[in-house]
């Protein structure tokens, strides 16, 4: 059987494709997630141009590209092959220099302590097993003063069946979730993510060292054009968007 980590890295090669049609994500500012304001409105990094940044769990690389138009020096992280062969086009249509790496972002060893000013997630965390081991890292390759901001599924919307609007999962019981899908190709595919609670996520954070300074958990109903809905499992509903925010947002720096 294999690990939980390559099971996770096998499901995004196989979904690359149908992901970046599916997100159809812009590289104007860094995104946030299913109706979430971008950064260009909620500006939680300041200005980024000069500054050192490293996106772990970067995928097709809009949000490295994003900062690296606007004069950042940034490095985007991710495990698959896929993903990052993606985002290296992309950089390349969008004429900018982005440096990507494929790596588990649970071990950052090859960047250097105490090197970047910013280090920055979009909807990637959900599926990395060790958060904790996670945080650490990213708490010792900051500067000091450096910022730590991230974002994932809302742990209350990822509790509840979209179409329905009803539980279905108990938020008292975090962990492992596993679903098997049968795509179109006829095989099977296993999608894994970790459900995590407030406390478990605040934690992290406290354990890792860094300071928490913000949760936001904006709801943009108007406008939204990325992560359409698969009408499938209508895992961004606007009916449920419109009762529980699909996004959540934390702002951590490294005192
Ligand atoms: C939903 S995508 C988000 C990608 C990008 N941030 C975005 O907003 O489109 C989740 C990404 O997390 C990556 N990922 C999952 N586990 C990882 C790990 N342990 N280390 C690095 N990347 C990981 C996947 O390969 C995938 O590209």
């Amino acid at each position: 059987m294999k690990k939980s980590q390559d099971r996770i890295k096998d499901w995004w090669e196989d979904s690359s494709k149908w992901y970046q049609k599916d997100a159809k994500i812009h590289t104007r500012a860094a995104h946030y997630g299913p109706y979430a304001p971008d950064e260009d409105k909620l500006r939680l990094l300041g200005k980024v141009k000069g500054k050192k940044i490293l996106e772990i769990g970067c995928g097709g690389g809009q949000c490295s590209i994003a900062f690296a138009k606007e004069g950042a020096n940034v490095t985007g992280v991710d495990i698959s092959e896929e993903q990052l062969k993606y985002a290296e086009n992309l950089a390349k249509k969008n004429k900018v220099k982005v440096k990507f790496v494929q790596s588990d972002v649970q071990t950052l060893k090859q960047f250097k302590s105490n090197g970047y000013d910013i280090v920055f997630s979009t909807w990637a965390l959900q599926y990395i097993p060790d958060l904790k081991k996670c945080f650490k890292e990213v708490h010792r390759i900051l500067k000091k003063n450096g910022l730590f901001v991230f974002s994932f599924g809302h742990p209350f919307h990822e509790n509840i069946n979209p179409k329905t609007t009803k539980l279905k999962y108990n938020y008292n019981k975090p962990g492992k979730v596993v679903e098997t899908e049968t795509w179109a190709d006829g095989k099977k595919h296993t999608f894994i993510m970790f459900k995590r609670r407030i406390s478990d996520i605040y934690d992290a954070i406290v354990e890792s060292g860094l300071t928490l300074e913000k949760i936001l958990e904006p709801v943009k109903l108007k406008g939204q054009k990325a992560w359409t809905s698969d009408p499938f499992t209508d895992d961004f509903s606007l009916k449920l968007a419109k009762m529980v925010p699909p996004t959540i947002i934390f702002k951590t720096r490294k005192k």
